[in-house]
């Protein structure tokens, strides 16, 4: 059982800063121009390997292929060598040779672990909430607010996943993930609509909390920032601006995003379930913080893959602007653990909080080549480490994984 006292640290707000990199509108539409007089075709008898996209505008040769272009016929075979996480100008389409195991392994796992939120039993939670003095005006506003940031927190990140990063990864088994990765994010904003139906909550109120609770609007609209640049059409990676841009992000969502903002709400939600309250919400939030730790370490693995087959991207300006980022998404996440716990509750405090995002964003930071920005964090909740652990999770999910292998099959009378 967590028993700290709790003085609670203040924090000031800071003017979000401006990562994108916005192009003035003359210079969009040129390249809207641009990208009209270019539709990419596979060249036939060509010298150079056939299975190579040509474009007619050399300017813009740096184009990568979508999967998308027209077929040659006869072309030469994939080689596993063709094979590139950004700018591959072969094949998509061709699921193997597999090139990244890790990616497909990923996959793997990911399908492994599937489940559902509707099999998640809801009743409990459905009582303790009615009850008059089941929980506290504390413990309920961590409740409504953990549902109101997360329910449409997973509809940008699958947003960000399926109209900006996707058509910029360019190898078929990150994208075979990144689709599976997708479909769990449409299955964690079901869990959450589940939960808040379950309860019978003002949905208007939680789903529109983005745009009324300063603290959760805040974390919302630094994570847009990121993604927007890149969904705009005339973008595409090839220089190391464009590249940079991507892999930026890269570690917007999957390390900052994905890593660090979901952690306040993952420990508090988490809390209440090993006190026995909100059991049925905790599960839901147990299956996501699985998935999500997975979501991590496949950005990770991609990120440094990115990072191994371009070098020059991983400049001492790029890497101080990531740390930078990393200190801004910190001080977020603070305001965010204030917002959603304005006194101390169920054993935590907000100078917990801050212990512990310095000491999981120490974490993210070596794992992505990064020097590590808090030195001496510890980790004031050991047992999150234990229920992330991937060792461990095959045993703590282990009844509903079984299910799922065999209940696969399919039998007809
Ligand atoms: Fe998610
Ligand atoms: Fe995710």
């Amino acid at each position: 059982m967590l028993l700290w006292d709790d003085p609670i640290g203040q924090l000031k707000p800071r003017e979000p800063k401006n990562y994108t990199q916005a192009l003035p509108v003359n210079e969009l539409l040129q390249k809207v121009e641009q990208a009209e007089n270019i539709a990419p075709t596979l060249s036939v008898n060509e010298a150079s390997p056939p299975v190579i996209a040509e474009l007619k505008e050399p300017a813009v040769a740096a184009a990568h292929a979508s999967g998308l272009e027209q077929l040659e016929f006869g072309a030469r075979r994939l080689a596993v060598d063709d094979k590139k996480m950004i700018n591959c100008r072969a094949d998509l389409n061709q699921l193997v040779p597999f090139k990244y195991k890790w990616a497909w392994q990923k996959y793997l796992n990911a399908c492994a672990n599937h489940w559902m939120p509707q099999e998640i039993n809801m009743n409990a939670d459905v009582s303790l909430w009615k009850s008059r003095d089941g929980l506290t005006e504390d413990e309920r506003l961590i409740i409504k607010r953990n549902l109101g940031f997360f329910s449409t927190a997973d509809s940008l990140v699958a947003n960000n996943l399926v109209l900006a990063v996707y058509r910029h990864i360019t190898n078929p088994e990150c994208r075979q993930y990144l689709l599976r990765q997708a479909f769990e994010e449409a299955l964690h904003t079901h869990a959450y609509q589940y939960c808040i139906e379950s309860l019978g909550l003002d949905e208007a109120e939680i789903f529109n909390m983005y745009r009324e609770i300063p603290a959760v609007h805040d974390k919302a609209s630094w994570a847009l920032r990121f993604t927007e640049s890149l969904g705009d059409p005339t973008f595409s990676t090839g220089t190391t601006a464009a590249d940079q841009r991507l892999l930026r992000d890269l570690i917007a969502f999957y390390v900052v995003f994905e890593g660090i903002f979901f952690y306040v709400g993952f420990v508090q939600v988490l809390s209440m379930g090993r006190r026995n309250k909100m059991t049925g919400v905790a599960e839901q939030f147990q299956y996501i913080l699985r998935d999500e730790s997975m979501h991590m370490n496949f950005g990770i693995d991609v990120i440094n893959q990115i990072k191994v087959e371009n070098p020059q991207l991983w400049t001492e300006q790029f890497q101080r602007e990531i740390a930078e980022l990393l200190d801004d998404a910190i001080k977020l996440e603070l305001r965010y653990a204030q917002d959603t716990m304005p006194r101390g509750v169920l054993g935590l405090n907000v100078n917990m909080f801050e212990e512990y995002l310095h000491y999981i964003a120490n974490r993210r930071c070596a794992q992505i080549g990064l020097a590590e920005q808090y030195p001496g964090a510890n980790n004031p909740f050991p047992w999150m480490s234990e229920l992330i652990d991937l060792k461990k999770e095959k045993n703590f999910f282990e009844t509903r994984v079984t299910e799922y292998q065999t209940g696969g099959a399919l039998s007809w009378d």
